[in-house]
């Protein structure tokens, strides 16, 4: 294929280089002239493993070369691969000005070509900037229409710098984000030329998952660091410690816990997690992730009140209590605290739970409950159609096999919130909304 490659970056230089190497050929460009003239003269302008050698070869046999004229690039090219610079700006928000730049100088240039092309965006940018705003400029500059007559994708890099040319031939992924066919085949044909299953995706799923990604990448540092600092003040030897955590590949290093849901509770997490934090500030351990952590499930707890209250009704129906499904464990449950700030906002309640019998429960269990909601005999019924009938909203809670078709089993007028995601229907429902999503 004809690839411009707008941006002779870190990103740049070793996607413009492993295309070319690949047999497309490949016209990079840049504002910047020096960087221009290092690639027509064989010289990589940034330092990467193998891109010197890879530079020199594809520019001796003519599939790469570099021009500082996007215009005729674009002209030249069936698909026109962004990626300049997104830095911070002032407020921490991404800098859009170099991609917006480069759009409206590709959309005056689409303007008097016949014949459609694919701008294919690997620039990391927030969630909603192609739709709101780089589809719009594309067809303001050009003044021609989107899919129909020029395609637009986004495929998110995941190169690190320091291995950029092995992680470009083996990514850990490849995402493609597009909204019409053609821009997706165009696009998973340009990235199908490395190893790995394309994957397709929305423009805004594929935006954002870089940033997860990175956030993710950034939290398991700061995490590690932590538990390294509270380790260090036990006089505990971190390393060893965080190789046994390391070494549990179903529950921690796996794709548990790692799904968007309800907050987290029980008779475990909150409590250690408030013993460990509360020793390392008295032993001058600074950790403020997991000190965050708590408030962070709280700020979970605030968003699903909201979500009731902004559902308008008055009677609520409250699909699970216990921590989690399965146990009749209350101590600390997000869905009896989640009870206990309906109550006091006046709801009315009805409680369902499949595994809680208040006559069997004995122990801590029992004052816990008895404490934070006294009247909760009043309030929980074993018999699910009757607490269903009776309610405005219905809030799931829980990952209950037993409340996964509670969409079909409700009339249209009473609404279901679902914090679980067990009662996600296919397609969707009008009466159906989850936490987030
Ligand atoms: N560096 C990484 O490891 C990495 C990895 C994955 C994704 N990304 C993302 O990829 C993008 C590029 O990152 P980078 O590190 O390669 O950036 P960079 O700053 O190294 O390079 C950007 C290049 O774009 C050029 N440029 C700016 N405006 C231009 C214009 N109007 N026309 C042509 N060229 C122009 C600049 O001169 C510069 O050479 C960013 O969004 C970044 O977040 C970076």
């Amino acid at each position: 294929m004809d690839i411009a490659v707008v941006g002779l970056g870190y990103v740049g230089t070793v996607t413009g280089a492993c295309l070319a190497d690949l047999g497309h050929f490949v016209v990079a460009v840049d504002v910047n002239p020096i960087k221009v003239g290092q690639v027509n003269e064989g010289i990589s302008p940034v330092t990467e493993d193998q891109l010197d050698e890879m530079v020199r070869r594809c520019v001796e046999t003519g599939t790469l070369s570099a021009t500082d004229d996007l215009a005729d690039a674009v002209r030249r090219s069936e698909v026109v691969l962004v990626c300049v610079g997104t830095p911070s700006g002032r407020t921490g928000d991404v800098h859009l000005d170099d991609v917006r730049r480069v759009m409206t100088e590709i959309g005056g240039t689409l303007r008097d070509l016949d014949g459609w092309r694919l701008v294919l965006i690997t620039s990391t940018v927030p969630p909603g900037t192609l739709v709101d705003d780089i589809i719009p400029e594309l067809e303001r500059s050009s003044g021609k229409r989107w899919p129909e007559e020029f395609g637009v994708a986004f495929s998110p890099e995941f190169l690190r710098e320091g291995t950029a040319v092995e992680d470009y031939r083996q990514p850990p992924k490849i995402i493609v984000g597009a909204s019409d066919d053609r821009s997706f085949e165009v696009a998973a044909a340009v990235r199908a030329s490395v190893a790995g299953e394309v994957v397709r995706t929305s423009i805004s799923a594929a935006e954002m998952v870089k940033f997860t990604d990175n956030a993710w990448h950034a939290l398991k540092v700061a995490f590690a660091n932590e538990i390294g600092r509270i380790a260090d003040v036990h006089g505990v030897d971190s390393l060893e410690v965080m190789s046994l955590f390391k070494s549990d590949t179903d529950l921690n290093i796996s794709t548990t816990y790692l799904t968007p849901g309800f907050a987290f509770g029980g008779s475990c997490l909150p409590k250690d997690l408030r013993t460990l934090t509360y020793r390392a500030r008295r032993r001058g351990a600074s950790v403020p992730v997991l000190e965050s952590v708590l408030s962070s499930n709280a700020a979970h707890m605030d968003l699903a009140v909201n979500k009731i209250k902004e559902a308008g009704g008055r009677t609520v129906a409250l699909l699970g209590l216990a921590f989690k499904n399965g146990t009749d464990d209350l101590r600390e449950s997000p869905a009896l605290e989640l009870a206990e700030h309906l109550i006091g906002k006046g709801f009315d309640l009805r409680i369902h739970d499949e595994h809680v019998n208040l006559d069997r429960l004995i122990g801590a269990n029992r004052e816990y409950v008895l404490r934070v909601l006294p009247h909760v005999a009043e309030l929980l019924s074993p018999d699910y159609g009757a607490v269903l009938a009776e309610a405005d909203v219905v809030v799931v809670t829980q990952k209950n096999p037993l409340y996964a078709d509670v969409v079909a089993s409700v009339r249209p007028d009473q609404t279901v919130i679902d914090f679980s995601g067990i009662a996600r229907p296919a397609g969707g429902a009008p009466n159906y909304t989850g936490l987030t999503w």
